[in-house]
């Protein structure tokens, strides 16, 4: 691609994200999501550290803000717009004992990508600054993973289970709807589908106010999900009583793979400011490691999460197929077993890959969200990861196509994987950083 043309797609993904600046971190999209996301903010900071290193850190420092007492990260800190203020209600974290008194934050965790963005801003400083950074952050950073293993990995196994889909980043991803059908389907959701009342629910929706319908989750899984979050506030996010009784609890592939690099990532943070990672932690980031190979499927050839009460693996492919290659833990036969279905028409080799489905499967749905479109995120964390298994043709491939799709219609949510129509939200601001920063990469 021209470089006259890459420096427009790159300014133009650069006003959008300063478009969507609010003081001291970035909102994912006006309208659709006015708050502070957790693994947003991550990949917003990955990109922006390629031009400003300053406003990187300031996302990174914001979401420091709503670390709760035990170490966890919340997936969300509310804006304190007062249009807001009834987002808080919902969730009302402050029934936690934990969660911060001076912010609106949600009850539960995102994708652990915090470890990458603060390397990625690392990269780019000068060596005592980067220092300075990276002890200003390993506390909270080795807070978090403990915390991961303390409350989400009860029978240490180095895996970390997740209580909501939205704790994964990929929604409605085929395992959680999975999953949510089988294990967390209240009499009065089955009614509701039964009466095919499920329409009066668009009412309520904010989502289908600002994406057409079939861009977003059905209205049966919206109030699934909404009757989760409500078990999870009766429990005053209280992680043993969440547990007891309840089957729906998923250890996530996708999140653990991502666990995995951002505690090597750690491991680098630690090293470069002479600190030692505390032992019980570091034991456990080794058992992750090992982990991982519980939830290979020798059959299928690929891996699976796993419902974490019946230890059964929840074979539904989806996008988290092919994240262990991120994770940078799997065997180069096994990476090689990987990009074998990376590149296979009949799943992910889409003309604009990667699909968030794969093609085969009964789960998929052109511009279904998490169901089948392309996300630059997910491409990136892969190309990424195929880059350091020497990937390089096939990361570059993923990443020429992506700039493609936001060249034609603007850094939209998600695109279709066939043809590259854009869905979802417009000037989404993950997929304006990640460009930038595939830009500067090339
Ligand atoms: C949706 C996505 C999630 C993201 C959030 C804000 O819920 O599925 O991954 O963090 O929107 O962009």
């Amino acid at each position: 691609m021209d470089t006259e043309i890459k420096k427009t797609i790159e300014d133009s993904c650069k006003t959008v994200l300063q478009e969507n600046w609010r003081e001291n971190f970035t909102i994912p999209a006006e309208g659709l999501y006015p708050h502070q996301w957790l693994w947003d903010s991550c990949f917003v900071a990955i990109g922006k550290s390629n031009y400003n290193t300053k406003e990187a850190q300031l996302e990174i420092k914001n979401l420091l803000r709503g670390q709760w007492a035990n170490g966890m990260l919340p997936h969300m800190i509310f804006s304190d717009h007062g249009l807001h203020k009834r987002d808080r209600n919902i969730w009302q974290s402050w029934r936690n004992a934990h969660s911060p008194d001076d912010v609106s934050t949600s009850g539960f965790t995102q994708p652990p990508m915090m470890a990458q963005a603060v390397v990625s801003i690392g990269e780019k400083l000068k060596v005592q600054e980067r220092r300075s950074w990276y002890q200003d952050m390993f506390p909270a950073l080795v807070a978090y993973h403990e915390w991961m293993y303390a409350e989400r990995d009860p029978h240490d196994e180095g895996l970390i289970l997740l209580i909501h889909p939205w704790e994964s980043g990929l929604d409605n991803s085929p395992p959680w709807v999975n999953q949510l059908h089988m294990h967390s389907k209240p009499w009065w959701v089955s009614l509701v589908e039964k009466t095919r009342l499920d329409k009066a629910v668009l009412l309520f929706r904010r989502d289908t106010q600002h994406v057409p319908p079939g861009q977003r989750l059905n209205n049966i899984d919206a109030l699934l999900y909404y009757s989760v979050l409500q078990r999870l506030k009766r429990k005053n996010w209280d992680i043993d009583a969440i547990l007891n009784r309840s089957h729906f609890a998923v250890e996530d592939l996708a999140f653990n793979s991502i666990l995995i690099r951002a505690n090597t990532l750690l491991r680098e943070i630690a090293k470069t400011i002479g600190h030692k990672i505390p032992d019980e932690l570091s034991e456990n980031m080794k058992k992750s490691e090992d982990a991982l190979d519980k939830l290979w499927d020798a059959y299928y050839n690929q891996y699976f999460p796993r419902n974490f009460v019946t230890h059964k693996l929840i074979k539904e492919p989806s996008i988290s197929t092919l994240l262990p290659l991120y994770s940078g833990a799997v065997t180069k036969e096994r990476a090689a077993e990987l990009v074998k279905k990376l590149e296979d028409k009949k799943l992910f080799d889409t003309k604009y890959p990667i699909a968030s489905v794969p093609l085969s499967s009964e789960s998929y749905k052109e511009l279904g969200y998490w169901r089948g479109p392309t996300w630059i995120n997910t491409n990136w964390l892969i190309a990424d990861g195929l880059k350091r298994y020497g990937y390089h043709d096939e990361a570059n491939r993923i990443i020429e196509s992506s700039i493609k799709l936001v060249e034609a219609s603007g850094p939209y949510e998600y695109f279709s994987a066939k043809n590259g129509a854009p869905a979802g939200a417009r000037n989404f601001s993950w997929t304006a950083s990640l460009i930038v920063d595939f830009i500067n990469r090339m």
